[in-house]
């Protein structure tokens, strides 16, 4: 059947800060662990992937590290070194080329990682508080790839939290130099931000620690200093406020989140993308309860994301739940997702075992409709 996209609310233009987005359907952020090695350098087949996408209101790339000690995964890509920028700049010419419009996911890993990724220095974290059970995928001596248990995190200190907002400052600068629209700083699922703002993983005395106002300190500082380099309508924010994997649980997610959305929206930014990334593990969608505390707080654009069918996406806009929705494994295996969505399917399904790693299989070898 192909429906008429004049009444489709997933058609509809839409004004995201200084971002105008053809139509409503954004690629979520995906890591697809495919940098090239050494140095975690983005490449032409990344830039192939992200352009057959380019049909999206709006491309986020996958999480990307603002710093070595950021990492927490091998073969992800950075925004660090000069070959990386010129590896993203591959990708957003393509992107552009073809028609489309991207933003940079910026990426601390936080206590999710292990100190073999970066030698020498501990995982940082709000407090040294270890995640059992928490798992990342690295390299060992032997050469062996895998998911192992992450390594003992420390406390930052101020002159680690003064350091890494610089990094957030170098990553942005990077971003934009290599062609990117904007940047969304990525504050969701247990990585160093969302870390800091919940109060199981931030048990911290000082200024950045204890009650709400100090525990988004270091959100807020990292938020104004990437506002110092980009204009607020090209920055976004992914918070995930029930998020309960990588060991987080925030005593209470409505005064936190409705906290964070009422004062980015002060500050005029793009978008506020809220995701709902219990549902990769099954979980039930859990939308309707974070955006009880969270949607009335936001003026801007609200992004959302989780679990969302075609269908419900559209019902989700009808009610005005948000105003644009983020697919994300759907879209990873349908490169051609708003030109199937316009004709109502169908859609390939995806394939968990090439998620992570690996070459065009899996990557760029999704069919499209022709
Ligand atoms: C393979 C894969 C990689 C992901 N990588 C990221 C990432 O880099 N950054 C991020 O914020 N979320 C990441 N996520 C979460 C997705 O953006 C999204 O929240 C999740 O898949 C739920 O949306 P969906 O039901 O539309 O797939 C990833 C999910 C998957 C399946």
């Amino acid at each position: 059947m192909t429906a008429s996209t004049a009444d489709d609310p997933l058609f509809a233009p839409l004004q995201a800060g200084e971002l105008k987005l053809p139509n409503r359907i954004v690629l979520a952020p995906l890591t697809r662990s495919r940098a090239a090695q050494p140095g975690n350098v983005p490449t032409t087949l990344n830039a192939e992937y992200y352009a057959q996408r380019a049909g999206a209101g709006l491309v986020i790339s996958e999480a990307t590290n603002i710093s070595e000690v950021a990492m927490g995964y091998a073969l992800t890509p950075g925004i660090f070194t000069d070959e990386q920028i010129a590896g993203w700049r591959l990708v957003t010419e393509a992107v552009h080329a073809a028609g489309g419009q991207m933003v940079l996911q910026l990426w601390h890993c936080g206590r999710m990682s292990h100190e073999a990724l970066h030698p020498g220095t501990p995982n940082m974290a709000p407090s040294a508080v270890h995640c059992d059970g928490c798992q990342v995928f690295y390299v060992d001596d032997a050469g062996q790839g895998g998911l192992r248990p992450v390594s003992p995190p420390k406390a930052m200190t101020k002159a680690d939290i003064d350091a890494t907002i610089q990094d957030y400052v170098t990553a942005t600068r990077n971003a934009m130099a290599a062609g990117f629209d904007g940047v969304e700083v990525h504050s969701a699922n247990g990585y160093l931000l969302h870390e800091f703002l919940a109060s199981n993983t931030n048990q911290r005395t000082d200024a950045y620690g204890g009650g709400i106002v100090n525990r988004v300190r270091f959100l807020f500082e990292v938020m104004d200093a990437v506002l110092g380099e980009v204009p607020a309508g090209r920055v976004g924010i992914r918070v995930s406020p029930l998020f309960t994997l990588n060991g987080i649980d925030d005593a209470n997610p409505a005064e936190t989140y409705g906290y964070v959305a009422e004062h980015l929206s002060r500050r005029g930014i793009a978008y506020l993308h809220v995701a709902d990334t219990d549902v990769m593990r099954g979980a039930e969608p859990q939308m309707e309860q974070m955006l009880s505390f969270t949607r009335g707080k936001f003026d801007g654009v609200v992004m959302l994301n989780g679990a969302y069918t075609p269908e419900r996406a559209r019902e989700a806009l009808r009610n005005n739940d948000g105003d644009c929705v983020a697919f994300g494994r759907l879209y990873l295996a349908n490169p051609d997702l708003p030109a199937r969505i316009r004709q109502g399917g169908p859609y390939n399904a995806p394939n968990p075992a090439t998620f992570y790693g690996g070459g065009a299989e899996g990557y760029t070898d999704y069919p499209t409709l022709e």
